[in-house]
C-alpha cells in the first residue's frame, strides 16, 4: 500500500519522517490534535471540510489520517516505509498524543452507558442495539441506491473489510478460558476456517471485483473521509491496548449483532443492480454467519468475560456504543451526501470519482 496524500501539516510532517530510515523526531508542532481552540461541536479543532460544506464534524481529517497510518504500521505497513518504524519511540510518542485526541473525540460523541451487573450484559447489549435509531443505510442500498452509490459504499467499507477481523484478533492473547474460546471461534469463521477462499476479506475482494473496483489492500485510502477511517481506528485503539479489552469485545458484539439483517439487504440491493452471485457472496455469507456470531459474541464471549471481570461491564457497553455511534455517523454521512446529489467520498481537487 502506498502512503496517501497528506491532509494537512501533521500528515505532511509524519509522511516526510516515514519516508526516511527510522530516527528520532520531535513531536510535530501543535496541530489539529493540539490545544488551540474549540468550536461549536466541542472539538478542539474542526475539519476544514466540515466548515466549508457544513457537514457533520468528523474530527480533523489530518489527525484521523495520521492516527490511521500509525496503526497501519502494525498491519500491512506501507511501501517505502521501513518496518522498524512500527516500534520507533518517536512514532509511538506521536501516536499516544493522537490517541488522547481521538479518545476525547469519542468521549464527546458517545455517552457512556450505565454499567450493568455481569449477568445482565448480553441483555444490556441487546437493548443498546435495539435502541439504536440511526438512519438505515442498508434499507437505502437495498431499494434506492444507484450503482455508483453502491460502489462508493463498497469503497468506504474496503478500508476495514480487506483486513476484516484483524483488529479484534489483538484480543485473543489478552483473554483466558471461555471468552477466549468464543473469540477464537468467531475469528476462525472470519478467516475462512482454514480455507483462504472463504476468508471474509477474500469474499469482499470478490465483491469489489464484481463492481469493477480495485481489490488491492488500501487502494482507496486516499478517497475516504475521516468518519470511515474512524471506524477502523477505533478497533485498533481498543485492540492494541489491553486496558481496552472490555471495549474491544463489546465492539465486536455490536458489530456482529447489527450485521445479519443489513447484510441481507445489501445482497438484495446488489442483486437489484445486477450483481452476480460471486459479488453477493460476501453479504450472503454474513446473513448466516453473523446470526450465529451474535449469539456467541453476546453470551459466550461478553457474558463470560463479564462474569470474570465484573468491573469491566461498563467498558463492554461503551465499546458497543462506540461501534453503533460510528456506524450511525457513517450512515448519516453517506445518506446526507447522496441526498444532496454529491459523492460521499472526499471531494479533493484531484479525484472526485471512483475509477
Ligand atoms: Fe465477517
Ligand atoms: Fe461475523
Amino acid at each position: 500500500m502506498q502512503l496517501p496524500a497528506p491532509r494537512g501539516p501533521l500528515t505532511e510532517r509524519l509522511f516526510a519522517e516515514l519516508a526516511r530510515p527510522p530516527h528520532g523526531f520531535g513531536p510535530p508542532p501543535a496541530g489539529p490534535y493540539g490545544d488551540r481552540h474549540s468550536n461549536q461541536h466541542g472539538d478542539r479543532h474542526c475539519d476544514r471540510h466540515c466548515d466549508r460544506h457544513g457537514d457533520p464534524c468528523f474530527g480533523d481529517e489530518d489527525a484521523q489520517l495520521a492516527l490511521f497510518v500509525c496503526y497501519e504500521l502494525h498491519y500491512q505497513g506501507f511501501d517505502g516505509v521501513d518496518d522498524r518504524w512500527e516500534w520507533n519511540p518517536s512514532l509511538l510518542a506521536l501516536r499516544e498524543r493522537l490517541e488522547t485526541w481521538f479518545e476525547g473525540w469519542l468521549a464527546r460523541r458517545v455517552p457512556r452507558p450505565p454499567a450493568p451487573p455481569s449477568r445482565e450484559v448480553p441483555r444490556a447489549l441487546a437493548a443498546l442495539v435495539a435502541a439504536d435509531d440511526g438512519p438505515s443505510l442498508s434499507a437505502y442500498l437495498r431499494s434506492r441506491a444507484n450503482t455508483a452509490q453502491f460502489r462508493e459504499f463498497v469503497v468506504h467499507r474496503s478500508i476495514y473489510q480487506l483486513k476484516e477481523a484483524d483488529p479484534h484478533t489483538w484480543g485473543i492473547p489478552r483473554l483466558l478460558g471461555r471468552p477466549k474460546a468464543a473469540l477464537v471461534e468467531i475469528q476462525s469463521d472470519e478467516y475462512g476456517g482454514g480455507r483462504p477462499e472463504r476468508m471474509h476479506a477474500e469474499l469482499f475482494r470478490a465483491t469489489m471485483r464484481g463492481l469493477g473496483l480495485d481489490d488491492s489492500y488500501g487502494a482507496y485510502l486516499g478517497l475516504v473521509p475521516g468518519v470511515t477511517l474512524a471506524i477502523s481506528t477505533v478497533m485498533s485503539l481498543f485492540g492494541l491496548h489491553r486496558r481496552r479489552r472490555g471495549a474491544l469485545l463489546g465492539h465486536l458484539a455490536a458489530f456482529e449483532m447489527t450485521s445479519s439483517l443489513p447484510s441481507r439487504r445489501y445482497s438484495q440491493g446488489l442483486r437489484r443492480l445486477g450483481g452476480d452471485a460471486g459479488a453477493r457472496r460476501y453479504f450472503d455469507e454474513h446473513v448466516q454467519a453473523d446470526a450465529v456470531h451474535e449469539q456467541i459474541a453476546a453470551h459466550d464471549m461478553c457474558g463470560a468475560f463479564a462474569a470474570e471481570h465484573p468491573g469491566l461491564t461498563g467498558d463492554i457497553l461503551y465499546g458497543a456504543a462506540c461501534a453503533l455511534t460510528l456506524d450511525r455517523l457513517f450512515a448519516e454521512h453517506l445518506l446526507g451526501r447522496w441526498r444532496e446529489g454529491r459523492t460521499s467520498l472526499r471531494e479533493t481537487d484531484a479525484e472526485v470519482t471512483v475509477r
